[in-house]
């Protein structure tokens, strides 16, 4: 199986990612490994604790693009950020400080540790009349989205896309992978990706993460892990999906009651 990451820290100098070339060509080989062959790469959008300095970030991609194209000529690399949410964010997308996604109109969105949902809604009304659509960084580390099923319902209904980190999917903690399979089952995600930062923190692992996700919703890994990052970066639509789930599953019959009738937390 191939691997698109549109989540991933391995460009080297401009965050918390690796701390040299040779660290960050050990998660290359290792993302390529495990079946990786196209990666976004999205260093923190986040002026106040990474300065923006455009010219070395071109650098630095172009360093490892290089580097790459030498040691894994049919992996694609490909520029981003991940976007710490704040009020100046929009125009610094629209001077092209702050990167979408692969130049698509996608913005991986970072969410900070306190919102109120009317900020936010204002934010993606505002943001979508410029052309942008927003896919959450992380989701599951999103507690206010995991305690309010409804208010996920709002945003996936206004076409609000959400990622969840492959080491969420794996790391064992029965709750938490109990809440992904729920989100997961139910089409409430679009994307895996890995957010790798080195080769101990957040590794760039996918495959085992896929091996998961096709055994609670078999047939969903190809768009989760593959063909919706593909998407992004080619800048087409990314579908809602579907529930993969009968129609005798629960979660089926309380959406003839309610559509959004379901408790993450439990
Ligand atoms: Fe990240």
């Amino acid at each position: 199986m191939k691997f698109v990451d549109v989540h991933n820290h391995t460009l080297l100098g401009v965050d918390d990612g690796p701390q040299s070339m040779a660290a960050a060509m050990e998660m290359v080989a290792h993302a390529y490994g495990e079946g990786v062959r196209q990666i976004i790469l999205t260093p923190h959008y986040r002026p106040e604790i990474f300065p923006v300095r455009e010219r070395a970030l071109q650098e630095r991609f172009q360093e490892l693009r290089t580097a790459v194209g030498n040691s894994h000529p049919d992996l694609q690399l490909h520029l981003g950020h991940e976007a710490h949410f704040s009020h100046d964010l929009l125009d610094a997308l629209d001077a092209g400080e702050c990167k979408t996604l692969a130049g698509s109109r996608v913005v991986l969105l970072e969410l900070p540790a306190f919102w109120n949902p009317q900020t936010m809604e204002r934010f993606f009304f505002d943001g979508e009349a410029r052309g942008y659509k927003f896919l959450i960084a992380h989701v599951e580390r999103v507690e206010k989205l995991m305690q309010d099923s409804a208010l996920m319902g709002d945003w996936l209904d206004r076409g609000v896309l959400f990622q969840v980190n492959a080491s969420s999917i794996t790391n064992g903690r029965p709750k938490a992978q109990r809440i992904l399979r729920r989100l997961i089952m139910t089409g409430c995600i679009h994307v895996v990706a890995t957010d790798a930062h080195s080769m101990g923190r957040r590794r760039p692992d996918m495959a085992q993460a896929y091996g998961l996700v096709e055994r609670w919703a078999p047939g969903s890994g190809e768009s989760l892990f593959y063909g919706n990052g593909l998407k992004i970066i080619e800048n087409k639509q990314v579908e809602k999906r579907e529930p993969c789930i009968g129609e005798n599953h629960w979660f089926q019959r309380l959406k003839g009651v309610t559509k959004w009738n379901m408790n993450l937390k439990k």
